[in-house]
């Protein structure tokens, strides 16, 4: 059953794009089943056809979105980069996230940012505190208004009366479940309480000034919302502070934070009185590279579909409200091309136009976005290291610095059996190992001479280095080369070449590394043959991690 009247192509425009509302139907189903779904299964579940199923995720792999194992599909990050546009677009996260952040540090509980969508809040960002008890949204997620803080708040600023019809019309609909897959289901009888309170909490509001959740989501959770106001006096969004009751009551709550609250609504709105910061460069030609991969994958690419998702990424920072002539020039596709996408992505609710100029809506958040927002670095990572595996045949690992050691987090082993058993979690002091060097070297210098000056710099093997001062060079000539490789000073018989992981800005995060067994190549085949491959793996790591890091936070380990 379509989700929503949108979804049923019974209803669609005819110059609507068919492929491209079928490859949308795949990603939400994906997107709703948690971020992985066998093929089959969406066959079953979206009602399209095998061969129709397998061409959509044939071209949603090749554009980066998906990732095929066997029969099973996963949302990939690069899937992300079109929520992004729509976070890029609307502006928020960039502008009040570091004072969101600031929020959550003073009052040490969560922080998010919310805006409307239709009849229910979406989060658009979120700082996170102290969250063992309670469940945590991520960005993206959708919730019913009734339910949340927020929601009073955004039906007295901007429902219409359309949004009111849809809120009543959902009442009629039973389980929540559906369309809701982040919020826990009502319990018997109290969902029709939440619809009787509804709007005589969005009257209190209104006086109020602010709006609470009292264990409206779960038990235990509760929430303080107020709204931010753009310069126009339009409601931009609302900030929200969730709590447990074991912290505070419903009562206690605005007692405790909401002077601080309003303080940082003050300081948000001021925020956005400041001109936007400067239309990054136009794109250009984005849509170009789908007449290559049509003409080398045939009738397993369908081009439309990728053309008509590349139109969202037209999209972005300064680029919130564009004509169909600044798509079509972004994209790279003909006018007439890039019309019939904008009027299928307007039908199914991803767009929406005013006086011929075009917006994302916060429903393209639902492409995958909740899912791929809780992606880990060792996550995005293992699929390239594997590949990295395949072709290289001797195993691959990632570690972060912890303390003075080294910490693996992500491995793929060969069949070959070597003598180091290492799992993730294995420590080995950072000083003699190849991912050790490369993130010692990417330290700012006094944290390296700290490091060295208090690590115990010891023989593991008799060609260990010990003194720091040689060390000390070891780590100037990483840091220039760009690897590290170290012969037998962990180990006798391993010798290992590890490269950097960088994030957006620069930073090294983790070391990704290849060790074999010294029989097996010389130091220089280590370089010639493994390290190419090496720098090939880490950055499709890194340009995964770009995009799934823009407006997340990706944990590390
Ligand atoms: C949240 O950010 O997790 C949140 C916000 C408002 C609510 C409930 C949860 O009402």
């Amino acid at each position: 059953m379509p989700a929503t009247p949108a979804d049923d192509p019974t209803t669609a425009p005819a110059e609507a794009v068919g492929p491209l509302m079928r490859g949308i139907t795949v990603l939400r189903e994906i997107n709703d089943a948690g971020g992985r779904m066998s093929l089959s299964d969406v066959v079953r579940t979206t009602g399209l056809a095998r061969s129709t199923v397998d061409r959509v995720a044939a071209t949603l792999a090749r554009m980066g979105y998906l990732r095929l194992d066997g029969h099973e599909a996963r949302l990939a990050p690069q899937l992300m980069e079109l929520g992004n546009a729509y976070l890029a677009a609307l502006g928020l996260p960039q502008r009040l996230g570091p004072l969101a952040e600031r929020l959550a540090g003073e009052l040490d509980e969560s922080v998010s940012l919310a805006v409307p969508d239709g009849d229910c809040i979406r989060f658009v960002h979120q700082s996170t505190r102290r969250r063992a008890m309670s469940l945590t949204f991520r960005i993206g997620d959708l919730l019913p208004a009734e339910r949340t803080a927020p929601g009073p708040l955004f039906a007295v600023a901007c429902w219409t009366e359309e949004d009111w019809a849809a809120w009543r019309g959902r009442r009629a609909m039973a389980p929540e479940g559906r369309r809701f897959p982040a919020v826990p289901p009502r319990a018997e009888g109290t969902a029709a309480k939440d619809f009787e309170d509804f709007q005589e909490r969005a009257a209190q509001a209104t006086l109020d000034g602010y709006a609470l959740d009292d264990q409206r989501i779960e038990p235990g959770l509760i929430a303080l919302a107020v709204p931010v106001r753009d310069p126009q006096g339009e409601l931009a969004c609302a900030v929200s502070v969730v709590s447990h009751t074991s912290r505070h009551s419903a009562r206690s709550l605005p007692q405790a934070v909401l002077p601080r609250v309003r303080e940082t609504v003050a300081a948000m709105e001021h925020q956005l009185l400041r001109p936007e910061p400067p239309a990054a460069k136009p794109a250009k030609g984005l849509a170009h590279w789908t007449t290559a991969s049509k003409q080398e994958l045939g009738a397993e690419f369908v081009e439309s579909l990728a053309r008509g998702l590349t139109v969202i990424t037209a999209f972005g920072e300064g680029r919130t409200d564009l004509s169909l002539s600044t798509i079509a020039e972004a994209t790279g596709l003909a006018k007439a091309t890039a019309r019939r996408a904008l009027i299928t992505l307007e039908h199914l609710g991803y767009v929406t136009s005013r006086d011929r100029r075009f917006r994302l809506t916060p429903r393209v958040l639902d492409l995958g976005h909740p899912p791929l927002s809780r992606t880990t670095l060792p996550e995005i990572a293992v699929p390239h290291m594997a590949q990295l595996v395949g072709r290289v045949h001797d195993s691959a690992s990632l570690a972060v610095l912890d303390g003075d050691d080294i910490r693996y987090t992500a491995r793929v082993a060969t069949e070959r059996i070597m003598s180091v058993n290492i799992t993730v979690g294995t420590r080995f002091p950072a000083y003699a190992a190849s991912m050790g060097r490369v993130l010692l070297a990417g330290l700012p210098a006094d944290e390296r001479t700290a490091h060295l000056a208090r690590a115990d710099l010891r023989l593991l093997t008799p060609r260990t280095v010990t003194d720091p001062a040689r060390i000390s060079s070891l780590l100037d000539r990483v840091h220039h080369d760009g690897y590290a490789l170290v012969d037998e000073e962990l180990e006798e018989g391993l010798r290992s070449i590890a490269v950097p992981v960088r994030d957006r800005s620069g930073r090294t995060i983790a070391a990704l590394n290849v060790a074999v067994h010294s029989s097996r190549r010389t130091t220089a085949a280590c370089v010639t043959d493994i390290l190419p491959e090496l720098r090939a793996a880490a950055a499709h790591i890194e340009a995964d991690l770009h995009v799934a890091a823009r407006f997340t936070r990706i944990p590390e380990a």
